[in-house]
């Protein structure tokens, strides 16, 4: 049982076929001028459309890349582009990708600001536009947060910053295809997407910018994707993302009320097995999203519990390379390090059942039990 759909999601079986073509009889370099090639050039455009539609976009501004974390650091760094120092607004529960690229520009003398949400996860607006400076080069703050799932005020930002002449980032990588995007009434001037979040493939991604807006590539090299994003596009994860894009745009609002569903089951049900604390539960939150603490027992037990009954969930600190890591979410909302320890995170997909849901609360009762037993053992 799958409940881990924030890290990343199985492939629809849809998408898979569109894909299957351009990982056998169907191939091309979209750059080469014969047949071959413009046949593979007419599906990364097709594509393309497919892609913008789901974001409310003109084609023509959407680049592909090879991850949202490509998309992400390419706009940081665009923008830090022949400034030797400047100043970064940012949310402090950004993705890694965000944060990290603004680590490097302060390593490298920019000042950074980070704005801390309130506890349920939300970043106040005025906070972030009262951050802003005369040397602001731009302000990033996320749609939906990946491990909590809370919803940004983020066209209320970016309509202050387009008042004080800031550019605005918008990394939609965990919102689109579950919630409505739309670069137009966002406001923004930068937004990404990914398609492995919303049942497309691993690396492909995609980069909106705004028509006017300067963008320095990060990727250099050949002419391809307008000389804005060098290499040679991955068609068939492409192909995948454009039927992955149009699939999320058509069943949106019937996937978000099963989303709910699933998840609202699943805190009601949970309530009733321990006393939890559900994250961000008042706050605007993406609807398949469930981040909840259990006090007094370590996640990373009951994490390590549940998948060897199957089950397949994530805690709250983000575990990237192997290594555990406390997570800046969590401590950002002001969780003390025991809490955080305690939180994991269930994100519900569209092929979850409610069976499953009802079978993992079946799991976690037994292991809850199990783990206060230890704990009371001093084990
Ligand atoms: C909010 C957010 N931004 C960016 C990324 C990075 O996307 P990718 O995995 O395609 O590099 C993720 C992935 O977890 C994410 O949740």
């Amino acid at each position: 049982m799958y409940f881990d759909h924030n890290a990343t999601t199985p492939l629809d079986p849809r998408v898979r076929e569109a894909m299957l073509a351009w990982l056998g009889p169907r191939f091309g370099n979209p750059s080469s001028v014969h047949g071959i090639g413009r046949a593979a050039r007419e599906a990364v455009e097709n594509a393309r459309q497919q892609v913008a539609f789901l974001i409310g976009a003109s084609p023509s501004r959407v680049m592909f890349t090879a991850s949202g974390t490509e998309a992400n650091n390419a706009v940081v760094f665009s923008c830090a582009e022949n400034r030797s120092s400047g100043h970064f607004v940012l949310s402090a529960i950004e993705h890694p990708s965000v944060q990290a690229a603004a680590d490097r520009l302060e390593a490298a003398g920019w000042a950074i600001t980070r704005v801390a949400p309130d506890r349920s996860g939300r970043v106040e607006p005025q906070r972030i536009l009262e951050a802003i400076r005369e040397d602001t080069a731009v302000v990033s703050l996320m749609l939906a947060n990946n491990e909590i799932g809370t919803i940004q005020p983020v066209a209320e930002v970016a309509a202050g910053c387009r008042q004080a002449g800031v550019r605005v980032f918008c990394d939609a990588v965990q919102a689109a295809g579950k919630v409505p995007v739309d670069v137009e009434s966002l406001g923004v001037d930068f937004l990404s997407i990914g398609a492995h979040k919303f049942h497309g493939p691993l690396g492909a991604a995609a980069l909106w910018v705004r028509g006017g807006i300067d963008f320095a590539p990060f990727m250099v090299g050949g002419g391809q994707e307008r000389r804005q994003r060098a290499g040679t596009e991955n068609v068939p994860a492409i192909v995948g993302f454009g039927v992955a894009a149009e699939l999320a745009a058509t069943e949106l609002a019937e996937r978000g009320t099963r989303l709910a569903a699933l998840r609202d089951a699943f805190e009601s049900g949970v309530k009733r097995l321990a006393d939890v604390v559900i994250h961000g539960a008042e706050s605007l939150r993406l609807p398949n999203t469930s981040n909840l603490s259990f006090p007094g027992i370590s996640a990373e037990n009951l994490m390590i519990r549940l998948d060897l009954q199957g089950v397949a969930v994530s805690t709250g600190a983000a575990c990237s390379s192997g290594k555990v890591e406390s997570s800046a979410t969590l401590a950002a909302i002001g969780l003390s390090e025991e809490e955080a320890a305690s939180s994991m995170r269930l994100s519900f997909g569209i092929t979850n059942q409610p069976a499953e849901v009802a079978q993992v609360l079946r799991v976690l009762e037994g292991e809850l039990a199990r783990l206060s037993v230890a704990d009371e053992g001093g084990g």
